[in-house]
């Protein structure tokens, strides 16, 4: 009887220890558990969605942004990163963002700019001279304030990740724009997106990211397009085997978390999250560019085509794409403007 109590009693300490150790104070000097620090905030678990691999550029960098969040809020904040499209495609994962029911995510510009129309014209097709001009874009004063357009939608934007240059591929050889007319190819959930793949005389198939390599296995679509990384990631390199480098846009990925989650945490904490969003984008960048070179290098050697377009062909495709100018740059004319003159 008296062996029984004390076990009990042995619990209820343990359980006592454990609760301390767990309301973020690290359990190790009584005094810090008594006095709540000034930055000390709630304990949470935070679910960031992304739509990669775990070995992607962006899904690695999520996992080291959950890492120095749990080290600077002492284990208060736990983020939690599923991968490949564990909670579904980007779209929902948007609205539930925004419903407060997933807290983070990394997404494609595109489907995001649904929700907050502006950023489009950080996707304008051929708008940047190269990566290292989007960068002075998105990291000086334009890129900070259309990050905050997303503020009224109930997103709060944290920070950049690269997507590099977008190009097409198809099943059938095309080597040209006037190749791709009349194709069936998947693009994203985009109103842009759609129009840019109508301007250069294609058809465009909106469709979720994971239902592509079957949908062009089956011959539902005839192409569609994206960066090195994921053509090769996602083997769409094995199943349309002609890759050409027209770079039609470049796509930065944000970082999102929901107002709603944002809301329930602490300043303090809020900070952390701020910092440790920047340098994961910093880890990603480097992260993006290596893969890059390793996907060039898996696609070439598993034996796709990869046509380079002469200045004259290059053109084409510029010509042909200006109408977008209008439709999205109408309203915005002083930050294409801006945009361009940046040097
Ligand atoms: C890129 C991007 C994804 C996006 C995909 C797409 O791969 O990283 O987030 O879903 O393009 O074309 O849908």
């Amino acid at each position: 009887m008296m062996h029984a109590k004390k076990r009990i009693l042995a619990a209820i300490a343990l359980a006592v220890v454990s609760a301390v150790s767990l309301s973020g104070c690290g359990g190790t000097a009584k005094k810090d558990a008594a006095k709540p620090a000034a930055d000390a905030g709630k304990k949470m678990v935070l679910r960031y969605a992304e739509n990669q691999p775990k070995d992607y550029p962006t899904t690695k960098a999520a996992r080291e942004f959950a890492e120095i969040v749990k080290k600077k809020t002492n284990g208060r904040i736990t983020v939690e990163v599923y991968d490949s499209a564990q909670l579904g495609d980007e779209k929902s994962v948007i609205e539930q963002i925004q419903f407060g029911s997933i807290d983070m995510a990394r997404v494609s510009l595109s489907p995001l700019s649904e929700f907050a129309k502006q950023l489009n014209v950080l996707q304008l097709p051929y708008l940047y001279r190269d990566g290292a001009h989007m960068w002075k874009v998105l990291d000086g004063q334009i890129g900070q304030d259309l990050l905050k357009t997303l503020d009224k939608s109930g997103i709060i934007g944290l920070t950049w990740f690269d997507a590099g240059a977008r190009n097409f591929y198809t099943k059938a050889p095309a080597k040209s724009m006037a190749d791709l007319k009349d194709m069936k190819i998947r693009v994203q959930e985009s109103s842009m997106m759609m129009d840019l793949v109508k301007a250069v005389g294609a058809n465009p198939t909106p469709m979720a990211y994971g239902e592509v390599y079957s949908a062009l296995q089956t011959g539902v679509i005839d192409g569609a397009e994206n960066n090195w990384p994921s053509y090769e990631s996602t083997r769409h390199f094995e199943v349309a085997k002609n890759y050409m480098l027209d770079e039609h846009n470049r796509v930065p990925e944000p970082m999102i978390i929901s107002k709603k989650t944002m809301d329930k945490i602490s300043p303090a904490d809020q900070k952390i999250i701020r910092e440790a969003a920047l340098e994961a984008g910093k880890i990603e960048r480097k992260l993006w560019a290596e893969r890059e070179k390793a996907s060039e290098k898996k696609v070439r050697d598993g034996g796709s085509t990869i046509t380079k377009l002469t200045a004259a062909q290059h053109d084409e495709f510029v010509k042909a794409v200006k109408p977008l100018y209008d439709k999205y740059g109408a309203d915005v004319k002083d930050i294409i403007k801006k945009i361009q003159d940046v040097k």
